[in-house]
């Protein structure tokens, strides 16, 4: 293993699409996001996560890829991504690409090949099957609804696609595959670059025989989740990517793990397995949904939330790695989630990032978190962009569904909440292009944004900068063993962090009254010290022995036996 620098680093994820424009397109690209380093730089991360930038036909914003070797025209040209890369790395940010080998885009040379004839040489580089009594193959419902088979007229038979059907999936059974993918890691790596996320890794690995799955009553498909999450050779490719390819440079990695267990966790992130660094889990997105899923919203349960991070916490400690994240580009904002983005929009924004940046592993910053961008509603499903809200959409409306409520669904859950535009200044379209948009800018820009942030010295950009250098300066947030407490709380989520003669006590209101708890035992008559939180003023609980926070409060002691 090498030096584990990001043991102590803060990853900011940019989706560069709706990051920057600098040629008036209303399209982000490459020079906009080096427009904006020292920005990022000023806040203080050391590692960007670039969602993806290759040549793609943008089904799916660039998760699907045409070419893996080439630069989207929209986002810039080669030297725009090298001169980015250079102006990084001057400021000591490093970059982690976004590695999407679970599939690529149906327009890729290789499917264009397969999809030809049964003997084409690439046929074998995608999963094909025969129809079953003049259906698909199996039963297995696609993330972006409907079946993951398309029908293929030239040979006559079906390709499987997880998600959307210009995004087939490979074929890792074929080591002529595997070995093109790491060719292809080898040809950024030896450009540079710092790392990778890999999209959707736990699915490279299919059950053989491809089972059907059990179908609700009510469904038309069964999730076929069973028998691709955590296949059967999973981690062995995993081993082999890394002996072949990741254990020869000084990188970082971090996949991106739907449906897994801390045991899980830690088979894949065990140091002495040699897989990846870290996963994403994505339990703790799941605390707002119903029986029926995503869609299907439910308020916040913290008593389960605070379950499901305590355990991560607590089982990967000393034996793998967790990455800490709210948000992403495929997730709600989470002040709109979990806080609340009206009144108390700055107070819950600041707790929530508290909350999970005293937590044991690396943490992601999406952007826009970092000055309290919140969800959005559009008028009319012809605002949105985002392929999973459309045909979700469609097929609810092609059923009969009540459309009032497939928009609270979008307005909660929908993936364009994280998509909008990065809001920079109060000026038209935030700052963010000269031109029209792809995607509207929240209305609410002219109040939250970047300049607007750097001029307050108590905005939340200020706060996230002051818990990242924190986390520099502070063992215990990255060594720290993790403990909860007021475990059956419905509005506190309080716990506490121990190394070596120190004990952290993290305390977070999850609601807008005020709330007062008892004070740990084990800390009565230890002098607190306060390290940070979201109150000006000082108040007397750490030396009273009661916890008393405020709405949305937030505050950390220090305690030195
Ligand atoms: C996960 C990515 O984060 C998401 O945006 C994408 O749609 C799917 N994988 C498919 O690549």
């Amino acid at each position: 293993m090498s030096k584990q620098w990001w043991k102590n680093a803060v990853v900011y994820q940019i989706y560069p699409r709706s990051f920057m424009d600098s040629n008036g397109d209303g399209i982000g690209d490459i020079p906009g996001i080096t427009s904006k380093l020292d920005y990022l730089a000023e806040l203080g991360v050391e590692v960007i996560w670039l969602s993806p930038v290759y040549q793609s036909p943008n089904d799916d914003n660039g998760y699907d890829i045409s070419d893996y070797r080439a630069i989207m025209d929209e986002f810039g040209t080669m030297d725009d991504w090298e001169r980015m890369l250079e102006e990084m790395h001057k400021r000591g940010i490093r970059l982690v690409m976004d590695l999407v080998v679970n599939h690529s885009s149906d327009e890729h040379p290789w499917f264009v090949e397969a999809r030809k004839s049964k003997d084409n040489p690439y046929r074998d580089y995608y999963v094909w099957r025969d129809g079953k009594d003049g259906r698909e193959p199996n039963n297995w419902e696609s993330f972006f609804s409907g079946s993951v088979w398309e029908y293929n007229e030239p040979t006559g038979d079906y390709y499987l696609h997880l998600f959307s059907k210009k995004q087939p999936d490979l074929n890792w059974e074929n080591e002529t595959v595997r070995a093109e993918v790491y060719d292809l890691m080898k040809f950024w790596l030896d450009k540079g670059v710092d790392g990778f996320r890999m999209d959707v890794i736990n699915m490279i690995s299919k059950v053989p025989g491809l089972p059907d799955g059990n179908v609700r009553p009510g469904f038309d498909y069964a999730s076929g989740a069973q028998y691709y999450m955590n296949g059967p050779r999973v981690h062995e490719f995993l081993q082999e990517m890394n002996e072949q390819v990741l254990s020869h440079y000084d990188i970082m990695t971090v996949g991106e793990t739907g449906g897994v267990t801390p045991e899980h966790g830690i088979l894949y992130t065990s140091p002495e397995r040699k897989e990846l660094n870290m996963i994403f889990q994505f339990e703790h997105m799941d605390v707002d949904s119903g029986p029926l899923g995503k869609w299907d919203v439910t308020p916040l349960d913290l008593v389960r939330l605070k379950k499901i991070l305590a355990k991560w916490q607590i089982e990967l400690h000393g034996r793998g790695w967790n990455s800490l994240y709210w948000d992403n580009h495929d997730q709600p904002r989470v002040v709109s989630r979990f806080g609340d983005d009206g009144k108390y929009r700055v107070e819950s924004a600041k707790m929530l990032a508290t909350c999970l940046h005293f937590m044991q592993g690396t943490p992601y910053i999406y952007q826009g978190e970092e000055i309290g961008m919140t969800n959005v509603q559009f008028p009319s499903i012809e605002d949105y962009r985002d392929i999973e809200t459309i045909n979700m959409y469609n097929e609810r409306i092609a059923n009969g569904d009540d459309l009032n409520e497939i928009m609270k669904g979008i307005y909660a859950k929908g993936r364009d909440n994280a998509r909008t535009p990065m809001q920079w200044d109060g000026s038209d379209n935030g700052g963010f292009t000269d031109g029209e948009p792809w995607i509207a800018v929240n209305p609410n820009y002219r109040e939250i944004n970047v300049n607007q942030a750097l001029e307050d010295k108590n905005s939340i950009f200020y706060y996230y900068k002051e818990l990242i250098a924190m986390r520099k300066r502070l063992p215990i947030m990255v060594e720290g063993s993790f403990e909860l407490i007021h475990e059956e709380s419905t509005s506190l989520f309080a716990y506490m962090r121990h190394y070596e003669d120190e004990t952290l006590l993290v305390l977070n209101n999850f609601t807008a009254s005020e709330q007062v708890a008892e004070w740990p035992e084990s800390l009565k008559g230890l002098e607190a010290e306060k390290l940070i939180g979201n109150y000006a003023d000082e108040k007397k609980e750490a030396t009273d022995g009661v916890i008393w926070l405020r709405p949305w409060e937030t505050v950390v002691y220090r305690f030195k036996k």
